[in-house]
């Protein structure tokens, strides 16, 4: 008895193989419909009778196998059409990558202009002991001026000299630490790190960044403070920028100073240029400034950049230094404001660059 159907079977199983290609499939057709293959050589053996009977099955199986093995040939042609055809137009595919946060990349370029004149970088804690932030800064217990400094307290235990726990308020706790460390001057720091003051809206998060500069050496003055201070603005904005210092108050600076940038919108002038404002106007009696339109991110022409000052005596004094033969300044300015002035970015609400949101950090 012939079994046609056993041919059909083996033939699937090998055309299911992987790695048939257009060739193998030359030699399946020669193995099985080959003047000497299996299907026909099969048929020869048996009787004159027999092949009457099997007749229309024998003819039966090589059609299909030649369809079989047709249809088997044109997937493969397609499939390695494909292949070979390469569409150099088409878009690649983009893989998704990660950047540093905004506040970062500010961290990193703040280091790097520091550096370049000699500063060390520091990041003392920002879980600190209430005297580092304040007594040993010229705010004792009870000095209205600590209320400036808005704070979070740590359930800890509290310590009978340095007092609670908190969360570092501002940077300049890490005057006293780096008097205590380097122990003799000449001091120059930069000490950038988080700060935490219980504040949320447009313009304030709880945990914010500070960069603190801070140099004790015989005979500093105010004049190397606004140098410094002038060379960063410079740096980090643009040879155009401005600088000023104008006097203010702290408790741990005598004096002290607010420290001021030329608005980078208006370029310093305070006004926008209006078509109105252009040509002269004879015969008026509008003052010069009465048709240009008012900045409106710094409404004078300056922006504020931080605090500033000449160490007070007493905080030289509990970072053991003597203030009769050396003296110092140190300014702290914030991190994420200051950015936000260098890139013009405008951000109508500060929260953004700590929202998480990637779409907003995937445009930069
Ligand atoms: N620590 C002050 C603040 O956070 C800023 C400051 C630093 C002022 C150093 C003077 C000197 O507001």
């Amino acid at each position: 008895m012939l079994s046609f159907r056993a041919f059909l079977a083996e033939l699937k199983e090998e055309l299911s193989s992987p790695e048939l290609d257009l060739s193998t499939l030359d030699r399946l057709r020669a193995k099985y419909l080959g003047r000497n293959g299996l299907v026909n050589k099969s048929f020869d053996s048996i009787s004159p009778d027999e092949k009457k009977a099997v007749g229309p099955e024998f003819n039966q199986t090589k059609k299909h196998i030649e369809d079989l093995l047709e249809d088997k040939r044109l997937r493969l042609l397609e499939q390695s059409d494909t292949a070979e055809f390469f569409d150099v137009t088409r878009s690649g595919t983009s893989f998704p990558k990660g950047s540093l946060h905004l506040v970062t990349y500010a961290v990193e370029e703040i280091t790097k202009i520091f550096e370049r004149i000699g500063f060390i970088r520091m990041s003392y804690p920002e879980v600190e002991w209430e005297y580092n932030d304040f007594e040993a800064l010229n705010m004792p217990k009870g000095h209205p001026a600590r209320d400036d400094f808005e704070t979070f307290f740590v359930e800890a235990e509290e310590d009978p000299q340095l007092g609670k726990m908190i969360l570092s308020p501002h940077t300049s706790s890490g005057q006293i630490r780096e008097m205590l460390r380097v122990k003799t001057p000449p001091m120059r720091m930069i000490n950038i790190a988080k700060c935490y003051r219980p504040n949320w809206d447009v313009s304030h998060v709880p945990m914010f960044h500070q960069f603190e500069g801070f140099v004790i050496d015989k005979d500093i003055n105010i004049t190397h403070l606004k140098g410094t201070i002038n060379y960063f603005a410079k740096e980090f904005f643009g040879e155009k920028r401005e600088i000023r210092l104008r006097p203010y108050h702290f408790q741990f600076t005598e004096p002290s100073f607010e420290v001021d940038i030329t608005c980078g919108v208006c370029g310093g002038t305070g006004f926008l240029s209006s078509p109105s404002s252009r040509g002269s106007q004879k015969g008026s009696h509008l003052g010069e400034n009465d048709n240009k339109i008012k900045c409106k991110l710094c409404k004078s022409g300056w922006l504020e950049l931080g605090g500033s000052g000449m160490i007070h005596p007493n905080v030289l004094r509990a970072g053991s230094i003597d203030p009769a033969v050396y003296s110092g300044w140190a300014f702290g300015i914030g991190v994420e404001r200051t950015f936000m002035m260098k890139e013009g970015l405008k951000l109508d609400d500060i929260r953004t660059l700590y929202s998480g949101d990637i779409r907003f950090l995937q445009q930069f």
